[in-house]
């Protein structure tokens, strides 16, 4: 099944002489627990790519479809509530509300998706799945990057998205912690199926997904695809950490001298 498709898609920003062609025709098809990443110089265009796949912009020409509905078939008020029960965004500066606690912000991703049940729970369920059981009342302040990105990576998944998009999810992270949450994708990927689009300038994310698309001047240039990547990745540099799992894996060096929030 696929869960986006786009078709001739371009985006041109503004008009006239100053006008920008970030995207000048891509055909792209993403299959259900796919594990994908898009790299390519900046300005490449993998943003407004990722942005059009998010619902948070509209195509100028072509089709994008997601999870079988038309996008530029609806209204902002549509799209805004698709991509709120549908789609999932980690961004590369994590992006959490300051004043809600770790908890408050997944939450918030289930208020927006209107998802029935017990949404605290669920949060607190979640949070526990990405490592932080302990540290649900805190909030972004009181954690260092390699937390904060995991909450994001909760909030993203709390609602069992069609998709989740990540634009550029380690670049503010250390290799070691931006190779953690890269484990932690990975693990949510395969426990939960969660489908996963990334782009990337980070060679170890490069080397370890299912399928690497390159862009370049607003086109794709390569797809490539690693059947049996975890295999492959055994052999790398980064294999230990691959194989170590989850070991030491639960902190990512939290300053424990912050004091836990009620
Ligand atoms: N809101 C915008 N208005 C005008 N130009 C933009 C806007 N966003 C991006 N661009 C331009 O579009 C091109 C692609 O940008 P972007 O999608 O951010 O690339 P990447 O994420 O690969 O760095 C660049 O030339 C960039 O300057
Ligand atoms: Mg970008």
């Amino acid at each position: 099944m696929s869960i986006c498709q786009l078709k001739g898609v371009t985006k041109t920003y503004g008009s006239g002489p100053t006008s920008v062609r970030a995207l000048r025709g891509v055909d792209l098809t993403i299959e259900a627990g796919e594990f994908a990443a898009i790299c390519g110089p900046s300005g490449s265009g993998k943003t407004t790519l990722l942005n059009l796949l998010g619902c948070l912009d509209v195509q100028t020409s072509g089709v994008v479809e997601i999870a079988g509905t038309e996008i530029g078939a609806l209204s902002a008020r549509e799209r805004a509530r698709l991509r709120a029960e549908k789609i999932g965004f980690i961004f590369q500066t994590f992006n959490l509300i300051p004043v809600l606690s770790a908890a408050e912000n997944v939450e918030t991703a289930l208020h927006l998706a209107r998802t029935p049940g017990n949404r605290p729970a669920m949060a607190r369920e979640m949070l526990a799945a990405v490592g932080l059981g302990d540290m649900v009342g805190r909030r972004p302040g009181q954690l260092s990057g390699g937390p904060q990105q995991r909450v994001a990576v909760a909030r993203a998944l709390v609602k069992r998205p069609a998709l989740v998009i990540a634009d550029e999810p380690t670049a503010n992270l250390d290799s070691e912690t931006g190779g953690r949450i890269l484990d932690l994708m990975r693990e949510m990927n395969q426990q939960l199926g969660a489908t996963f689009l990334l782009s990337t300038h980070d060679t170890l994310v490069m080397s370890r997904v299912s399928r690497l698309l390159t862009m370049r001047d607003g086109v794709l240039t390569a797809d490539e695809r690693r059947e049996g990547e975890d295999r492959a990745a055994s052999g790398r540099e980064d294999g230990d950490r691959a194989a170590s799992g989850r070991e030491g894996d639960d902190r990512d060096g939290r300053d424990t001298t912050t004091a836990e929030a009620p």
